[in-house]
């Protein structure tokens, strides 16, 4: 395959751990891409021939953003539920069978070009990768569908059946413990690298402790990555479970006390605490700490949580924004929780960051710097760089 070498960086962001933020900024630089990696990077001045050129003007350049946590295989449409919400009408899951109800009564094809154009959606905006989670099917056969459909776009797959109690089990919960822990995982496990579960005792429809732990104990054993969405609408369980099984990512931690802060810096080498801004922007929520969280040690990532209840927002730099604003981080922190971040809570290394033989994944944006990202909030200067002809 032919080499390509992107020159006319003004500045090029490894997220290389060096360097203020970790970002490992590089000035006037160059990247060779090669197969699909960066087969080198540095001073343009000093930059090797390849087979072509592209140069981008003295943009910035940085990696790919990893969304981490994304909600994509859905129909239907729940702007009244957003409009309900911001008069005043609290979040409580409720909402979630309606997306199960369309999602269930969609086709194969409908659901297929429906992934597909939010993944298009968010490469426009500078992702280039991204997990996607079942979880509105909630039977067999359509959690299988879900994830068998997600796995044509991305190796980030997440079992997601323990998302809510389905409507035709809410009088027998534990007999829905048992399909998600039995014969859905089953058929789910090969087309998933993780399993996840709402445990959030403030929504009737999601799962308590107990549950959420035979859920994820239950995903192990079947050789998935675990997953949590913990300590959304209130104080919870959620954080000190996802600790104690060692997930590789506990995601929202809205309502956190001291002791979770205090668990989640203990584990930062194997949970990470993925903030999820967007939520509380689209429920009127308060936002965690995210700096507070840094000076206490806990690692984090921001990813955008995109799904047709608590956000319908797929922009990666929508949440840098607000994480920069709302959350107390620096215009370079919250880049780097987007990308390498974000790529640790999916246990990666070749991607959230640029270095020979990682993934070249190159994101480029209207501006001079990364701090743009969060200065011109609201302006589409990111997208995915596009290296074939
Ligand atoms: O991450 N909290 C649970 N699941 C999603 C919301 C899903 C929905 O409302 O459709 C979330 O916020
Ligand atoms: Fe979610």
């Amino acid at each position: 395959m032919s080499s390509t070498v992107v020159t006319g960086i003004g500045e090029l962001v490894t997220c290389d751990g060096t360097g203020a933020d970790g970002l490992g900024v590089q000035t006037d630089a160059a990247v060779v891409v090669q197969d699909g990696l960066v087969a080198w990077l540095g001073p343009q001045a000093g930059a090797p021939a390849a087979d072509r050129r592209l140069d981008v003007g003295g943009r910035a350049v940085l990696p790919g953003f990893v969304d981490s946590h994304a909600h994509l295989v859905f129909a239907g449409d729940r702007g009244a539920e957003f409009a309900a919400r911001m008069a005043g009408t609290p979040y409580d899951g409720g909402g979630i069978g309606v997306s199960v109800a369309a999602t269930r009564a969609a086709g194969d094809d409908e659901l297929r070009a429906l992934l597909a154009a939010r993944v298009a959606e968010m490469r426009a905006q500078g992702t280039t990768t991204v997990e996607v989670k079942s979880g509105y099917g909630l039977t067999v056969e359509d959690e299988v569908r879900a994830l068998r459909i997600a796995r044509e776009l991305t190796a980030e797959t997440t079992f997601l059946g323990a998302h809510v109690v389905p409507g035709e089990y809410a009088d027998d919960r534990a007999a829905y413990v048992d399909l998600v822990t039995g014969p859905m995982l089953e058929a789910a496990a090969p087309y998933a690298r993780w399993v996840d579960v709402f445990c959030e005792p403030h929504s009737a429809h999601a799962f308590t402790a107990d549950e959420a732990r035979a859920v994820l104990t239950a995903g192990r054993a079947a050789g998935l990555g675990l997953r949590v969405h913990g300590n959304q609408l209130g104080p919870g369980p959620g954080v000190q479970l996802a600790v104690e099984l060692g997930a590789a990512s506990v995601d929202h931690c809205t309502f956190l006390s001291t002791a979770d802060v205090d668990a989640l810096a203990d584990a930062a080498d194997t949970t990470v605490a993925t903030l999820l801004p967007g939520v509380e922007f689209s429920t009127r929520s308060p936002y965690p700490d995210a700096a507070a969280l840094l000076r206490a040690g806990v690692s984090i990532a921001l990813a955008t949580d995109c799904n047709p209840g608590t956000c319908y927002s797929s922009s990666m730099p929508f949440v840098i924004a607000l994480a920069v604003r709302e959350m107390g981080l620096t215009p370079g922190q919250a880049v780097y929780a987007a990308t390498a971040g974000s790529a640790r809570s999916l246990r990666r290394d070749d991607v959230g960051r640029l270095a020979v033989g990682a993934r070249a994944d190159l994101t480029v944006l209207e501006a001079p710097s990364h701090v743009h990202l969060s200065y011109r909030a609201g302006v589409p200067i990111a997208r995915a760089l596009e290296l074939e002809a």
